[in-house]
């Protein structure tokens, strides 16, 4: 383990040092497999070279009694690699599992690929792009879309990579271990200056992290701008309590179980706030009429996070930048 902050002055695309809670798991993993496969590409490969030169046409060996039946060799081979093949396959899951759970008191941050380009947004409302600054040992949730490509979001020192796709919100998490900058990519071919949509992270101690949201200059949170799209968009006109239009309430609705009217159920996550502002008429929650009508093209995808952040936050009727940290 390097204690050292990481530069990007250093050459290479810092495939050593892992600088992320997940990476130790993943190279752990990675190393492990390796071996596996090379000793058993070894083990053969012996086989093979001593077989040949034992059973070679004129050697003087015992050819009288050829075996017929290799039962138990065969079952044998075919039971150990099954079940180590299998211990892979749990190994794997649970690190996998662990990926895809963002630990609830994470610091969401907003990322948004575009032709060619990340755009960055941080709770307070502090903008950047091609550039992430996140906080050393506090678990960091980003929240990704697309302009219009596909792009891929990929951190190799943390070992994690996460496509942006349009139409879809997708998450990456991470808890960054080591300070110092990293390289941050674009790994999906998105189009004539995909090898320019490069960046850096930079990761730096809570304290410092605090200054630096601080020092930018004084914008409204996430949250804030979500909400003061949900007025100016008009759906403060229809979500309102007292709102003679009967639309469903969005206070605190994040996260909770909505029965639709086809049935099915559905949990409130920001998938399904996304559709249901750009696709209103797809997921029409039970007891409502399918009245709304589709924000697609209206708002880009930027507001729509805002939007979505400020219900994830529970749409409070004053949302305050406290509300953000
Ligand atoms: Cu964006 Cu490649």
């Amino acid at each position: 383990m390097n204690d050292q902050p990481a530069r990007l002055a250093e050459p290479g695309l810092q495939l050593f040092g892992a600088a992320s809670s997940v990476a130790t798991a993943t190279d752990t993993l990675f190393v492990a497999l390796l071996l596996l496969c090379g000793a058993m590409a070894l083990l053969l490969a012996a086989l093979v070279v001593w077989l040949c030169v034992r059973y070679r046409a004129g050697a003087a060996v015992d050819r009288s009694d050829p075996p017929s039946d290799a039962g138990a060799l065969e079952t044998t081979w075919i039971v150990v690699p099954l079940l180590v093949f299998l211990g892979i396959f749990a190994w794997a899951a649970r690190d996998f599992l662990v990926e895809q759970r963002p630990p609830p008191d994470a610091l969401p941050i907003h990322v948004v690929g575009k032709q060619w380009m990340w755009k960055l947004e941080h709770g307070s409302g502090r903008r950047e792009i091609n550039e992430l600054h996140v906080p050393q040992g506090r678990p960091v949730e980003l929240i990704l879309a697309s302009e219009d490509a596909i792009h891929s979001f990929y951190l190799p020192a943390f070992r994690l990579k996460q496509d942006a796709v349009p139409g879809r919100v997708t998450h990456l998490w991470f808890t960054a271990t080591r300070l110092g900058e990293f390289r941050l990519f674009c790994s999906e071919f998105c189009g004539s200056e995909h090898a320019g949509m490069v960046g850096k992270v930079t990761v730096m101690s809570p304290a410092e992290y605090a200054r630096w949201l601080d020092a930018g200059p004084v914008e409204p949170g996430t949250v804030q701008q979500g909400f003061a799209l949900y007025r100016s968009s008009g759906c403060s006109g229809c979500h309102d309590a007292g709102s003679t239009v009967h639309a469903p309430m969005l206070q605190g609705l994040y996260g909770r179980r909505v029965q639709l009217q086809d049935g099915r159920s559905v949990t409130v996550d920001e998938s399904y706030l996304r559709d249901s502002i750009v696709l209103p008429g797809r997921d029409v929650v039970a007891g409502f009429a399918p009245i709304m009508p589709s924000y697609a093209g209206q708002l880009d995808e930027t507001q729509l996070q805002q939007l979505v952040a400020y219900l994830r936050a529970g749409a409070p009727s004053n949302p305050t930048p406290e509300a953000l940290r």
